[in-house]
């Protein structure tokens, strides 16, 4: 079985995107502006991959995409609240995301920052409406997960916090590989591997399913920032939409910048490699995603 992957989350992201108007309203208040601002970030581009993981990990166990639609649209705005304050002039000073320019950028710093908060505080509404998940145990647990995920003890937030601190280590140190795994898999991993295992909660996957799907969605996570990585130090600004070639800049602890592009290249391809074997328990089954774990380090974008 061929799975044409860029086809399918073309796909999936029209599907996705039609239903984002669904969880907006724009009120006639001077409020109206993070509304907008919301929703700006949230409808200019973005490749919705993470979505997508939900909804496709969810499906290999029946579950469909109106029963899992809610935990993909929170995961989505989590992670564009992310990309927000990542941008920010005191974080990594971005002025295009996307492919536009960012939040701060078309509205304003202040607005930015309660836009990113909207984002957040949006999702985990979301996540709590009966529609979920209809039984409130397993919606209880995919709140948890989402918050652990995001958060500042073994999450997003606190790789975000790693990120910047790590901009300070100038030479290489023993600890370094590990270190940036480490960064990798917090700042960026955890939301990947929210995705899968989310999917999983959904479709009710047994305890050995999830924990291949685990190992699976770990891996893929660091990948996908090392390619992230080696896209900032090659790839082209148009296609990619961000401002590159500002990781170096920014002395950014990465695989790129301190051993080479060869050798983050080995690294997310043994990655990719070891996360792809995973899936053999799942056979056919897993056909997308394991086209997504290959795109993940194909991408021009
Ligand atoms: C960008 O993520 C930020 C990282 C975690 C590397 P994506 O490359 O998935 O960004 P979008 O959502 O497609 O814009
Ligand atoms: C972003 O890492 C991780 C986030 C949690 C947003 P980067 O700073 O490398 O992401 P880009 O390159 O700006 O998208
Ligand atoms: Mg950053
Ligand atoms: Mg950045
Ligand atoms: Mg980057």
């Amino acid at each position: 079985m061929t799975v044409d992957i860029r086809k399918s989350l073309l796909e999936f992201s029209e599907r996705f995107n039609q239903e984002i108007e669904r969880f907006f309203h724009f009120p006639e208040g001077d409020e109206r502006r993070v509304a907008e601002a919301m929703h700006y970030s949230l409808t200019r581009g973005g490749k919705r991959l993470r979505p997508f993981l939900v909804c496709e990990t969810a499906k290999m166990f029946g579950t469909d995409f109106e029963e899992s639609i809610n935990t993909a649209m929170a995961l989505e705005m989590l992670h564009t609240y992310s990309l927000i304050h990542d941008d920010l002039p005191a974080m990594d000073n971005d002025d295009l995301r996307r492919g536009f320019p960012t939040c701060h950028k078309q509205f304003d710093e202040a607005t930015a920052i309660i836009a990113g908060d909207g984002l957040l505080t949006y999702a985990f509404e979301i996540m709590s409406y009966p529609q979920t998940a209809s039984n409130p145990e397993i919606r209880c647990r995919l709140i948890e997960m989402l918050a652990q995920a995001a958060g500042a003890f073994d999450g997003m937030v606190a790789g975000q916090m790693l990120d910047l601190a790590a901009e300070a280590y100038t030479s290489k140190n023993i600890r370094a590989e590990e270190l940036i795994r480490h960064i990798e898999e917090m700042k960026t991993g955890r939301l990947l591997r929210y995705a899968v295992e989310a999917g999983a909660v959904l479709g009710g996957a047994s305890r050995e399913e999830t924990f291949v799907l685990v190992s699976y969605s770990r891996k893929i996570g660091i990948a996908f920032q090392i390619a992230d990585d080696i896209l900032d130090a090659t790839g082209d600004e148009r296609s990619v939409g961000k401002t590159l070639r500002k990781d170096a800049a920014q002395n950014k602890l990465t695989f790129v910048n301190l051993y080479g592009l060869e050798m983050a290249s080995k690294v997310a391809k043994e990655l990719i490699a070891s996360a792809i074997e995973d899936l053999e328990p799942f056979k056919d089954r897993a056909e997308l995603l394991r086209a997504l774990a290959r795109y993940i380090i194909e991408r021009k974008h």
